[in-house]
């Protein structure tokens, strides 16, 4: 699973390559030439260049953060710098940050205390950072927020056929050409079975193996020539969503999508019951962040997965670009745009039963030395399908009553906020071969943009200021519903 780092072989000290002809000349001269006089004085002179050298260094590092800081402070004192910030925001760069548990390594394992209670923390990976806290949840908390679930009522996690939904590529206008090129990722202009997989299955719900990808490439004598790969001319033939289509009129069955498991939303503030109050502020607790930014996440989802139940690989929240929007902050982003994410900071996932067989969580490329997405799908064995190659993966939790485990989606950004999509997050539910499997996941939504975050919370709290009730059910609130169909 994880492989040890290469050592890089360092430079010997002291043989630096104009030595070494002067060395060389003077062993035929002289039997102890490492002993002699004037080896020993060409040795001290680089060594004290060398910590001339080190210590100028270290002073123009020195000099150089100084100077910047104050260039930095006098510009903010003036409102000249490139970020101009208006002053609430100036004040909620300093007062929020997001602090990150630190793994350690592997199976590290580190107390904490929550409530009242002393858990153990283990470190499960780094890539992504990764966390299990068994019996987080009490027997009995555990069979309250089932009892919760089922008295709301669960519903059908994802639509079999989507009709009339708007194409991605339909709303930015793209050509064939434009899509075939953003598709043909190695840019051969071929598209490999792989490029076709990655990218083609999360839209409509359709999970596409290697195998039906044939069927369909046959069934539409979509591949001419018949080499396994779809040139532009043959890409160009086809319609938008010729495969999709194929696939419904052959007929589709729960076990062919991308997931297979029904769920329903707890709203756990005010009013709420009180377990839930209760495991929001322990989940502050556990992950450190602001109680302001647990408390306007997206509400508890249960979710109960029937043998034969799975998800296949995916990623909890998107990539952030330019142009991304958050779902939750989208009242104060003031704009509309196709990249739109959940904007999932941590997901900490909770098992509310024991799983009588399979259901694991499967995080296929935790701690792996290197992400490729064409990699995930090599020789007909695609990483991501959990109803074939959970085993494959390297890391696998096994779901245990009351555990909690909890990780980042998203690495820092190196001053404190959310930076890029960590893309080893990846993972996903494998199928469960005997029983029923209860999970319950808790997603703290911070933008990737803290300005935008911070107008939001703004918004919130004048809201709440001007004596709005709060919402009485989170759960039923539209931004929330939508977040998840897409994931
Ligand atoms: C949203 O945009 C409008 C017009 O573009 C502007 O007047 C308004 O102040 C903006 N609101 C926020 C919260 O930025
Ligand atoms: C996992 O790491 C190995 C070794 O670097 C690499 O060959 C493989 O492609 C990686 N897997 C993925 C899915 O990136």
């Amino acid at each position: 699973m994880m492989e040890a780092h290469e050592s890089v072989e360092e430079e010997p000290e002291g043989s630096p390559p104009i030595l070494r002809p002067v060395s060389r000349e003077r062993v035929p001269l002289q039997k102890s030439s490492v002993c002699s006089r004037s080896y020993f004085m060409v040795v001290m002179v680089f060594f004290h260049v060398y910590i001339i050298n080190v210590i100028a260094l270290l002073f123009y590092v020195h000099y150089n953060n100084g100077s910047s800081r104050k260039e930095f402070s006098s510009s903010t004192q003036h409102k000249h710098n490139d970020f101009d910030r208006p002053e609430s925001h100036e004040k909620f760069a300093r007062t929020m940050h997001l602090p990150r548990i630190e793994g350690i390594r592997v199976g590290h394992v580190q107390k904490i205390s929550l409530l009242n209670k002393v858990h153990e923390m283990r470190t499960l990976s780094l890539k992504p950072l990764l966390f299990e806290v068994p019996g987080f949840l009490s027997d009995e908390e555990c069979r309250v927020v089932i009892q919760l679930a089922r008295l709301k009522g669960l519903m059908e996690s994802q639509v079999m056929v989507p009709e009339g939904q708007e194409d991605l590529a339909e709303q930015l206008n793209l050509s064939p050409e434009e899509i075939f090129n953003l598709l043909d990722l190695n840019q051969d202009n071929q598209l490999q079975p792989q490029e076709i997989l990655t990218h083609s299955r999360v839209r409509d719900g359709i999970w596409l193996t290697p195998e039906n990808l044939r069927e369909i490439y046959a069934g539409l004598h979509a591949d001419a020539d018949g080499n396994g790969l779809l040139s532009l001319e043959e890409f160009r033939a086809l319609s938008g969503d010729a495969f999709q289509r194929f696939l419904k009129r052959r007929g589709l069955k729960r076990s062919q999508m991308v997931r297979n498991s029904r769920h329903t939303w707890l709203y756990q503030g005010q009013g709420a019951h009180q377990v839930l109050q209760e495991l929001r502020k322990r989940v502050t607790l556990l992950t450190r962040l602001p109680s302001e930014l647990v408390e306007l996440s997206e509400p508890l989802q249960v979710v109960r997965y029937e043998q034969g139940g799975h998800y296949h690989g995916h990623h909890d929240s998107g990539p952030v670009y330019p142009e991304t929007i958050c779902t939750h902050t989208r009242l104060a982003a003031n704009s509309s745009s196709p990249f739109e994410t959940s904007c999932r900071y941590i997901t900490v996932l909770f098992y509310l039963n024991s799983v009588e067989g399979g259901g694991e969580t499967t995080f296929p490329v935790a701690d792996n030395r290197t992400y490729e997405e064409l990699s995930l799908i090599q020789n007909d064995v695609d990483l991501l399908d959990t109803r074939k190659n959970c085993d494959k993966g390297n890391l696998r939790v096994k779901p245990t009553k009351g555990t909690a485990v909890f990780w980042y989606n998203y690495l820092s950004d190196g001053r404190g906020w959310v930076g890029e999509q960590d893309e080893y997050s990846l993972h996903g539910g494998c199928v469960v071969t005997s029983g029923t499997k209860w999970v319950a996941n808790n997603w703290i939504n911070v933008d990737p943009d803290y300005h935008r975050q911070a107008r939001y919370q703004e918004l919130v709290s004048q809201q709440q200021g001007q004596g709005a009730p709060d919402e009485p059910s989170d759960a039923s609130s539209p931004r929330h519903m939508e977040s998840h169909v897409e994931l």
